[in-house]
């Protein structure tokens, strides 16, 4: 790793504005999952941190809620400006702690900057309203900040998805506990580091790292002073989240796991769907929450879309993400490229034919071969269960009305795509899914402009655009009355 700048290369925690080591003095090892090299010692903390942290924010938030709104994104605005200009160190730290190829973490560096830029525009307009009711009163209805902010954050986007839920809270008035993913602790840092050049005041912004999850996040869930946990990662944990902060009555937003179809129809432009649906499905070596984990291929069009998507397969250049030339980078951990290959022996028991790949790389212990399945029917693990992984089963159907049914036959409701030339089917197969979002002859659907967010089982609330700000503000009412006295 060769940062321009050493200064972001930062290994403690961020507390009350503080490079802070743990209490206890201990430390975690941070990998890169594409050598197996050490990357750097991380300060190992607890709830005892977490506890100082959430006292800081709460201090810190009483003047910064004060302030104009104007204010505050001024500070965030610089943020941006600082994240933009350390673009290549970023994505350099990124690729080296998560292993995506570098031009995908250049891209999640703009990415996740966007939504500073977003919100510092965004949260100059936190309107309220004016209720007309009888002649002598008016109700008033204000935005208030909802209040300090616990913040835990996943390893397969360590910069974008800790911006777009800091970006929302401080532009609103909030202060911020984080909890980044243990495996990808030197993207949060870098940015709290950016954020303390850009002038954010002490205490708004604080990172907890540590290996013991249920330990900080049992603090931050517990404590009566967070009004809101803010979580993107698993199902299973966003539950738990979830009964942790029913005891404080806490508001929550959760982005968690998905099951996305990709649904293709015969009357599709072949070539748009074939590079969708590879874009979909191997970015992040399909480590994303909205990666398609099924392909729904009309029959007419089964083969000929199994052999075009197969050849691109075939040509990607999986490898070291640090190194020019490399397509796909390799799994976060071992037990990630061994939980990916048994939903893959699975369906192989089941009767899958391997088109290509099927078993971990020959690159080191962390990869997996870019897979594509046929064969595959929906009593497989790789129909049920969230791939994380670049594997592609693709799934044979008839009708419109079958490919709504196999898209909707899970618990899960983060994206979809569908691809068809059609504009009432258009209509139709849009509405039909049970999806927060739907791509229709397009995958790349994220961004900061729009509402991220899923249904059923994949959680609730919205990242980014304007409805963004809403998962950070409490409604308030004021009854203003007796207007018709002298
Ligand atoms: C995710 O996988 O959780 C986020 C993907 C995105 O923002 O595009």
């Amino acid at each position: 790793m060769q940062l321009n700048d050493s200064g972001l290369l930062q290994t403690q925690g961020f507390i009350d504005g503080q490079w802070r080591s743990a209490m206890s003095g201990k430390t975690f090892e941070v990998i890169n999952p594409a050598t197996g090299a050490l990357l750097a010692e991380v300060a190992d903390m607890g709830a005892a941190e977490t506890r100082e942290a959430i006292e800081a924010a709460e201090n810190a938030m009483q003047s910064w809620k004060a302030l104009p709104a104007k204010a505050r994104c001024d500070i965030l605005e610089r943020w941006f400006d600082l994240i933009i200009a350390a673009q290549e160190d970023l994505a350099q730290l990124m690729t080296a702690e998560q292993g995506k190829p570098l031009a995908e973490a250049r891209g999640e560096v703009a990415y996740g900057a966007a939504y500073l830029k977003w919100f510092s525009e965004e949260g100059k307009r936190v309107y309220g309203d004016v209720i007309p009711q009888q002649s002598d009163r008016r109700g008033l209805v204000i935005k208030q900040p909802v209040g300090v902010v616990a913040a835990i954050t996943p390893w397969n986007f360590p910069n974008a998805m800790i911006t777009r839920k800091v970006a929302p809270a401080l532009a609103v008035g909030c202060a911020v506990v984080l909890k980044p993913a243990a495996e990808t602790p030197l993207s949060a840092l870098a940015l709290a580091e950016l954020a303390k050049r850009a002038g954010l005041p002490d205490g708004l912004f604080n990172i907890v790292t540590g290996l013991d999850a249920p330990a900080i996040g049992g603090e931050m869930t517990g404590s009566k002073i967070v009004r809101k946990v803010t979580f993107t990662g698993s199902t299973p944990v966003g539950k738990l989240l979830m009964r942790q902060c029913a005891d404080t009555v806490k508001r929550t937003s959760m982005e968690l796991g998905g099951n996305a179809p990709v649904i293709i129809f015969d009357d599709a432009d072949l070539e748009l769907a074939v590079n969708g649906a590879i874009a979909a499905k191997y970015r992040n070596s399909g480590q994303t929450c909205i990666c398609s984990n099924r392909l729904l291929v009309q029959a007419g069009i089964y083969d000929k879309f199994v052999e075009k998507f197969a050849e691109k397969v075939k040509a990607f250049n999986v490898g070291n993400g640090a190194l020019d030339g490399t397509t796909h980078g390799p799994l976060i951990t071992t037990k990630a490229v061994n939980d990916v290959h048994s939903k893959v022996l699975d369906a192989i028991d089941g009767g899958a034919c391997v088109v290509t790949g099927g078993k971990p790389g020959a690159q080191g212990a962390h990869f997996y071969e870019p897979t594509v399945l046929t064969n595959v029917h929906s009593g497989m693990r790789v129909f049920r269960e969230e791939i994380f992984g670049p594997v592609a089963p693709v799934f044979k159907f008839d009708t419109e009305a079958e490919a709504i049914a196999m898209a909707n036959d899970t618990e899960f409701g983060l994206a979809s795509y569908v691809y068809t030339e059609n504009m009432g089917r258009i209509f139709r197969v849009s509405e039909a899914l049970e999806y927060g979002m739907v791509g229709v002859n397009e995958t790349a659907i994220s961004s900061e402009l729009i509402p991220f967010g899923g249904v059923k089982e994949s959680g609730q609330g919205r990242e980014g655009s304007k409805y963004g700000l809403n998962d950070y503000l409490e409604t308030k009412y004021i009854c203003l009355g007796g207007l018709n006295r002298a």
